[in-house]
């Protein structure tokens, strides 16, 4: 077989990993061709291809990014985008494809999969936030980088007496705070599934400096919305999928913070930073298990699947279901973070 292989969306640690996976079985035990498209569906789009071999995929477990570069083009976003996409697998002689992406990506794997496209996804994000599998690789890697960040902004914190506020990424899902904020002892984590009240924020932050401790560290996930009428924010332009590009949230949290307590507080966007470099051991181990499920679905004849985490197994799932709802933060583990503010 000829399978074809993309990674669209946001890059994020462990998609080599995958590629890595997918071109080692694939070729070296059910001897297919493999094909790589550039830049995502765009790479599809207009036929943009490379050479998947066993020998130019050595050595990039480790690496961040993805060899095989990436975009947020959506083929639907055009009249003629679906139609190019179809030219090109059928001039490739492409019989099978496996597209490495998020919610957008395998959106758009599970529309034309309805036109007869034979595939098989592998879900990717750093935000975790896609509900048919319990995590997604990319995700520990974020988390670790940002309780590390964490570590080190507590020192400067307690040096100074300061109020540290440490956006991180995650969209409309608050996994990546909520996780980072836990390990990193975080005094309040504000998540989008959670609109909050910055009175409520600063007599918290007041409440513990009225105990002795003289510094704070909030944690706001880039989503994170005030109740209404609580706070004003701004917001930014949309991608190509619709999405609003977030970010800077952080800055309104300090400035109010400051305004209102009197307490200095400052600002650090983690942002890329958190998708970038190696991948934990974790998230390669769990890209290479999605990588050598992919290849085996696609050998199986198993189109229209999605490979998924469910507890310790490594399972299938209709690709509609991956991509149907969006997996935000639950309650209860909300719940205990809230011990540990204030
Ligand atoms: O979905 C991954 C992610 O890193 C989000 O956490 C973030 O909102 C978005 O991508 C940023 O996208 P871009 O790299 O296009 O700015």
């Amino acid at each position: 077989m000829r399978v074809g292989v993309l990674t669209g969306g946001g890059d994020c640690p462990g998609l080599n990993a995958v590629i890595r996976a997918v071109v080692r079985k694939g070729e070296g035990v059910y001897g297919h061709n493999l094909v790589g498209f550039r830049y995502g569906w765009r790479g599809v789009m207009e036929c943009h291809t490379t050479d998947l071999t066993t020998a130019n995929t050595r050595g990039i477990l480790h690496r961040g990014g993805t060899i095989l570069g990436s975009s947020r083009t959506n083929p639907y976003k055009t009249d003629v985008g679906v139609t190019q996409v179809l030219d090109t697998l059928e001039r490739e002689r492409i019989d099978a494809l496996i597209p490495i992406g998020g919610e957008d990506t395998l959106g758009v794997a599970a529309k034309l999969q309805g036109d007869g496209v034979k595939l098989v996804g592998v879900p990717k994000t750093i935000d975790n936030d896609l509900s048919a599998t319990d995590f997604t690789f990319g995700f520990n890697t974020a988390v670790q980088i940002a309780t590390d960040a964490l570590d080190r902004l507590h020192t400067t914190a307690e040096s100074h007496d300061r109020v540290m506020v440490v956006e991180v990424m995650g969209r409309h899902a608050g996994w990546i705070a909520t996780y980072a904020g836990l390990a990193g002892g975080a005094d309040i984590i504000l998540i989008p599934e959670e609109p909050f009240d910055i009175a409520e924020v600063c007599e918290r932050i007041q409440h513990r400096h009225r105990r002795g401790a003289n510094f704070s560290i909030v944690v706001v996930a880039e989503g994170a919305v005030p109740a209404a009428g609580t706070m004003a924010t701004q917001s930014g332009g949309l991608d190509e999928f619709g999405h609003v590009r977030l970010g800077g949230i952080a800055n309104t949290v300090a400035a109010e913070i400051e305004a209102r307590t009197g307490f200095e507080s400052r600002v650090t966007i983690l942002g890329h930073v958190l998708r970038g470099g190696t991948p934990t051991a974790y998230d390669r181990v769990l890209a290479t298990r999605f990588g050598i499920e992919a290849i085996d679905a696609v050998e199986d004849r198993d189109f229209g699947t999605m490979v998924a985490l469910h507890g310790p197994d490594i399972v299938r799932v209709p690709i509609e279901e991956g991509v149907s709802e969006l997996k935000t933060v639950d309650r209860a583990l909300y719940d205990v973070a809230t011990v540990f503010f204030g």
